[in-house]
């Protein structure tokens, strides 16, 4: 008589990864339009037939110059905005629908991009993953933007998709929390992680006496990001760890549901941030999280021993957390280069940083062998991962 099935419990055990998820490769992509933030009130505020609204284009170039931010990249160009009167007034005239139009389409491709950069350098064929983890705020299509990036990248029909929308500025690191727990759950599996954003949904005139229309166009750029992230590097397959996800956590700071807020409308995305507080918000909340985060793992308070992707919603922000922990003047270094070379890309911000950290380290600018990404989003949500870094021939 045939044996009956194994206990559950070795099933299951034996699925497991025996290591660590790491990332083993990242990829990072932008439309190739470059807007250098002190030309940008120029091309706003004309693009807009805003021209007369003098005082407020003072007001719009103060705040440019505040957000640490020199240049972005934009999807949607002054073309753009001529051939669609209608995203400037999206209260008299609804065009969520032509801005979905163009979402559904860019949105993959962006996204498409940046992945085959993280797959190439992986070296492995794109049907070897097994996952696919995609994050955008930008559209919500069915299918979506997971199931067109199968065909687009050529991976297998069978690979597992999970699809996270609007989940704001924390959105990449979400993606990569659940990276690391699909590649520890499931012994050889590799996980493409890709976060996209185009602000053409959030685009509208300046309206004097609605900071907000000023705040989402200063602030805000495109891009994506992608990662492959799997445990148990195979040497003979040439995968190479970067940085292993050692451990997660998310919290909500009670009391703050209304600080970052976005809600779809017939017009466009309409965004809401109590910019003035959320700095403070994210500062008084933030050491409490570390200790959280890093104590489980016998770690301490030595801010300064550690390396930092600290989501760099704005200068402030990172100022803020900054002050609160008494970094080092360069430990913020790689969220600062980003924020200043392409803006907040919402979720997509922390991938560029840890590209930007990674290439700090190989050319010796960054030390440390341990670090912590900390991103912030509506909730107000504050997303903890602690990282270790891989040395060659090591992880
Ligand atoms: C908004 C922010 C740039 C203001 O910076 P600041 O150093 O406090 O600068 P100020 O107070 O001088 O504000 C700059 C201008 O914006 C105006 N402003 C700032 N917050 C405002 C608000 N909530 N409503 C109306 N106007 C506001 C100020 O009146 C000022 O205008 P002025 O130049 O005409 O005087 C800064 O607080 C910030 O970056 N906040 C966080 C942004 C954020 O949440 N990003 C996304 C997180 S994921």
């Amino acid at each position: 008589m045939a044996s009956g099935p194994a206990n559950v419990r070795d099933i299951c055990r034996a699925r497991r990864a025996d290591g660590p998820a790491a990332v083993l490769a990242i990829g990072t992509a932008n439309p190739a339009n470059r807007v250098l933030q002190d030309d940008f009130p120029d091309m706003y505020f004309r693009a807009t037939k805003s021209e007369h609204l003098v005082g407020l284009k003072e007001k719009f170039k103060r705040l440019c110059q505040k957000l640490g931010v020199q240049k972005r990249y934009l999807h949607h160009t002054e073309e753009l905005i001529r051939a669609h009167p209608e995203f400037l007034d999206p209260v008299q005239t609804p065009s969520l629908d032509e801005r979905l139009d163009i979402a559904k389409t860019a949105v993959p491709e962006l996204a498409a991009r940046a992945c085959r950069k993280a797959i190439a350098e992986w070296g492995r064929p794109a049907t070897d993953v097994t996952h696919l983890v995609v994050t955008t705020n930008s559209g919500a299509h069915i299918p979506g933007v997971d199931a067109r990036l199968v065909p687009l990248l050529g991976l297998r029909p069978a690979v597992r998709r999970t699809m996270l929308y609007l989940n704001g500025c924390f959105a990449g690191a979400a993606a990569l929390r659940v990276a690391k727990d699909l590649a520890e759950n499931n012994r050889g599996a590799r996980v493409l992680v890709v976060c996209a954003e185009l602000t053409v949904l959030l685009f509208t005139r300046p309206v004097e006496g609605d900071f907000m229309t000023l705040m989402n166009q200063a602030l805000f750029g495109d891009g994506a990001g992608a990662a492959v992230v799997g445990a148990d590097p195979v040497p003979a397959a040439a995968e190479r760890p970067l940085f292993e996800l050692v451990s997660t956590a998310q919290a909500i700071v009670p009391g703050t549901e209304d600080a970052i807020s976005m809600r779809v409308t017939k017009g466009c995305y309409v965004g809401h941030i109590a910019a003035r507080e959320v700095p403070a918000l994210i500062g008084a909340s933030v050491e409490r999280c570390l200790r959280d985060a890093l104590e489980p793992l016998g770690m301490g308070a030595q801010w300064n021993d550690l390396f930092w992707n600290v989501h760099p919603g704005s200068a402030a922000i990172l100022d803020q957390v900054d002050a609160v922990l008494r970094l080092r003047p360069d430990k913020l270094a790689a969220s600062r280069r980003v924020l200043s070379e392409y803006g907040n890309m919402f979720g997509v911000t922390v991938i560029f940083v840890l590209d930007e950290l990674r290439r700090r380290m190989e050319e010796g600018e960054e030390t440390p062998e341990w670090g912590v990404m900390l991103a912030f989003g509506p909730g107000l949500t504050v997303e903890t991962m602690v990282l270790h870094r891989c040395v060659e021939g090591t992880g």
